[in-house]
């Protein structure tokens, strides 16, 4: 079974590469490079023991979509490719609104031309907005606060009409929570460009010695130590999510919107803690304003996962911060080094 993977050499699509080949998947990646480098793609074939085919290629490009669906035997999709800074989508959200849903669009119009009518989608729990209530619930309100936010919604939407109007279709829509960690190769990780805006890579990065360091941004949140509560889940984890939505969606039809988190709330400081534990250094830190947006507590109820799925989180919080510390501090300056 061949699964294309739009921004395969990303963050989380490298990692995916790397569980759909260990599950015995022939995978395609499609990636322009823009946030990410073809070094990416010679360490997943390093992790994995062969070839990784790949095309250069933007997904809002249609002629080059066509070339890979007619060349290769494509039987489902996992689109990753798109931009995710929710501070910039805010500066330039005509780019936000075209590279995520113009790629969608297209990607979704060739595939229906091909015959190949199983995607799954990267949400992001983004989507819930301002919650009322914690843990998020995949029936609950959706309402996005940002340009990247409703980038997501509208691909939701867009996804949930194109199911009603076709039910051969076959739809993951995973919302996937905080995703941290790396392989636990150290070989790939996350590689943010500049500064970093989330908060794993800035810890890492204030460990390695890029930046001075860290600005909790709030400490008189109505949560355990007054700092925001999220749910990190090990990219490995989510990775191997995606391996069983890949699964669902070639073996049943439908439009299922999945939380993928832990259902764990971990706060900035107790991340802060674990991660100095596992790297057996000091990270020096100062309390600074709340960052506009931000809510108190966000994490998931991951029920949906385990029974549709089969799916659970099993990494934990201590793990995640010793794979990150692997790959960061094998690799200080990224990709780069
Ligand atoms: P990433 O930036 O590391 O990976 C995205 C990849 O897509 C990059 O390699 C980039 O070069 C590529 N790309 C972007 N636009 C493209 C285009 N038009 N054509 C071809 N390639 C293109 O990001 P990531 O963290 O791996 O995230 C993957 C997906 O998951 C994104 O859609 C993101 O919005 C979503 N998501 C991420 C998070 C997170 O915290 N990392 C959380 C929720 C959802
Ligand atoms: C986590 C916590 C910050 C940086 C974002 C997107 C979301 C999803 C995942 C894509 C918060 C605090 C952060 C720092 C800090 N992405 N923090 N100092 O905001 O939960 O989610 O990434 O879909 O849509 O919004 O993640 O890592 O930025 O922040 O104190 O330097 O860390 O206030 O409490 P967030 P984050």
């Amino acid at each position: 079974m061949s699964v294309l993977i739009t921004g395969g050499a990303g963050y989380i699509g490298s990692h995916t590469c790397v569980e759909l080949v260990k599950a015995g998947y022939d995978v395609v990646v499609v990636d322009n490079f823009y946030n990410s480098k073809k070094e990416v793609l010679k360490r997943v074939e390093n992790i994995v023991g062969k070839p990784i085919k790949f095309y250069e290629a933007d997904v809002r490009d249609r002629d080059a979509l066509v070339k890979i669906f007619k060349e290769n035997s494509i039987d489902s999709v996992i689109h990753f490719a798109g931009l995710k800074a929710v501070g910039e989508s805010s500066r330039i959200p005509l780019e936000y609104y075209d590279n995520n849903i113009v790629s969608t669009l297209v990607l979704c119009d060739v595939m229906r031309e091909f015959n190949v009518k199983k995607i799954v989608f990267s949400s992001s729990a983004t989507v819930y907005g301002v919650a009322k209530e914690m843990p998020l619930v995949e029936t609950m309100p959706l309402g996005a606060i940002n340009p990247y936010g409703r980038t997501k919604l509208f691909i939701e939407e867009m996804l949930r009409d194109l199911f009603v109007s076709d039910s051969d279709w076959s739809i993951a829509l995973l919302r996937y929570f905080n995703p941290i960690g790396a392989h636990e190769s150290g070989t790939i990780g996350e590689d943010p460009k500049g500064i970093p805006n989330n908060l794993m890579p800035y810890i890492s990065q204030v460990a390695v010695g890029r930046l001075p360091k860290l600005s909790v941004y709030g400490g008189d949140y109505n949560t355990v130590d007054g700092t925001g509560v999220r749910d990190y889940i090990h990219v490995v984890d989510l990775a191997d999510g995606h391996v069983k939505a890949v699964k669902w969606v070639l073996g049943n039809k439908g439009c299922e919107a999945i939380n993928l988190g832990t259902g764990n709330g971990v706060s900035v400081l107790q991340l802060k803690d674990a991660f100095q534990k596992a790297a057996q250094i000091e990270i020096p830190f100062e309390i600074a304003p709340r960052r506009p947006g931000d809510p108190d507590e966000v994490y998931a109820n991951a029920n949906k996962a385990k029974k549709v799925l089969g799916w659970e989180a099993k990494l934990d919080i201590d793990k995640m911060c010793e794979d990150t510390w692997r790959w960061q501090s094998g690799n200080p300056n990224g990709y780069n080094d």
